[in-house]
């Protein structure tokens, strides 16, 4: 019974078992980050992607502008817009990110990046995730605060494996079952935790929780677990905890524990998960920035999707574009304009906590994402800051 489907599963699953190996011997070679400091130019590609991130885009650029106006009159930073990774275009060609589109990407230094959809079903992959393949983004990094609550979290989510790397490449039977791989590699772990340990270290940090499913998910949460835990032997001050997922998503609505916590080092699902969670905690998705750091490349993108909904109900220019401006204070810092970050963090914490004189509520009785920039931009300029 069902002998033909099962041999052509069996065949499919030796390439993926080749293919993952391949990956994490080539993981294992891995060349040193860069350091922007001494760059004379750096190139950040600007990419708008679907729904939503056009518009909030636009005003990223205006921000980027006002604040980076030495900086791209001098040629030191220079903004380069990336075309092609619409839906429409996606869709049209059946690729997630369109080859020419990857190259020019690849040619950018860094990547500023607005959402895009992935259509449920079918088989076109996420753009997202192709790109943290594609340019090896293994760290999935997102910092969450609530200052009045002492809450100073920050995630560090393995970005290129889990669930995700063969998400679209699961085995069917149709109208009996389907499965989808897990992957976890040593290398693949190794280099998340590593990431995770040197942020505590350099940043006097003395707790890194570990947080998987390890007693469910035998092989790949367990294997993450042992191989965060081997890693954290090398960091003596800093204590490595465990703790499974279902339980952590119900801390971080618990206040009386929620703020002991500061470092997270999660598997790319559950990371996916509970930095929404947090991220609603520190008050909306909309709110909170994402790094996607690789060795050689680096995507800076909000947390949240590109809300097609609000689109379709024609409120897209009410869209908190807060979250794209938290990815870009991250680009910022990465790449070595700490002053600039700085002074945008502080604005940004002026305009959306401590003064608040124009709110977006991401629909009509708030804010304009144009109006919250211009706030945010006169911010900016203010002597007190
Ligand atoms: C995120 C998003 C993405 C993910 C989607 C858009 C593929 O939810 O960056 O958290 O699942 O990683
Ligand atoms: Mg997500």
């Amino acid at each position: 019974m069902f002998e033909k489907e099962i041999e052509s599963a069996v065949a499919s699953f030796r390439t993926l078992l080749t293919e993952q190996l391949e990956r994490e011997e080539k993981m294992e070679n891995a060349t040193a980050a860069r350091d922007f400091s001494r760059a004379d130019r750096i190139v950040v590609g600007v990419c708008g992607g679907d729904g939503i991130g056009p518009i909030i885009m636009n005003e990223a650029r205006r921000l980027l502008a006002h604040l980076l106006r030495d900086e791209l009159s001098s040629g030191r930073i220079v903004l380069r817009e990336i075309e092609g990774l619409t839906l429409e275009n996606r869709q049209k060609l059946g690729v997630a990110v369109p080859a020419d589109t990857l190259s020019a990407i690849k040619e950018c230094d860094v990547l500023l990046k607005g959402p895009t959809t992935t259509p449920k079903g079918g088989s076109l992959e996420s753009a997202n995730v192709t790109l943290r393949r594609e340019l090896d983004l293994f760290a999935n990094v997102r910092p969450v605060t609530v200052p009045e609550e002492g809450i100073d979290w920050i995630f560090f989510r393995e970005n290129t494996e889990g669930e995700y790397v063969l998400g679209s490449r699961g085995v069917e039977i149709p109208g009996k079952l389907a499965m989808d791989f897990k992957v976890t590699t040593t290398a693949g772990t190794k280099r998340i935790a590593r990431a995770a340990f040197e942020y505590a270290k350099n940043n006097g940090k003395t707790n890194v929780a570990i947080v998987t499913k390890a007693n469910i998910m035998k092989k790949t949460d367990g294997n993450f677990s042992a191989i965060c835990h081997e890693v954290a032997e090398e960091y003596p001050g800093i204590e490595a905890e465990d703790w499974y997922i279902d339980i952590m998503t119900a801390n971080l609505v618990n206040p009386d524990i929620r703020s002991r916590f500061q470092i997270f080092l999660l598997p790319n699902l559950y990371g996916d998960i509970i930095t929404d969670e947090a991220a609603q905690i520190q008050g909306g998705v909309g709110t909170a920035g994402s790094a996607n750091l690789g060795d050689r490349y680096a995507m800076f993108e909000a947390i949240h999707g590109s809300a097609p909904r609000m689109i379709e109900e024609g409120i897209g220019d009410y869209a908190n574009p807060s979250s794209l401006f938290r990815a870009a204070e991250m680009m910022l810092r990465h790449i070595a304009m700490t002053d600039k970050a700085e002074k945008l963090a502080k604005a940004l914490t002026v305009c959306t906590e401590t003064e608040k004189k124009v709110t977006v509520t991401g629909n009509r009785d708030g804010a304009t994402a144009r109006e919250f920039t211009d706030y945010l931009i006169e911010t900016l300029d203010r002597t007190d800051l």
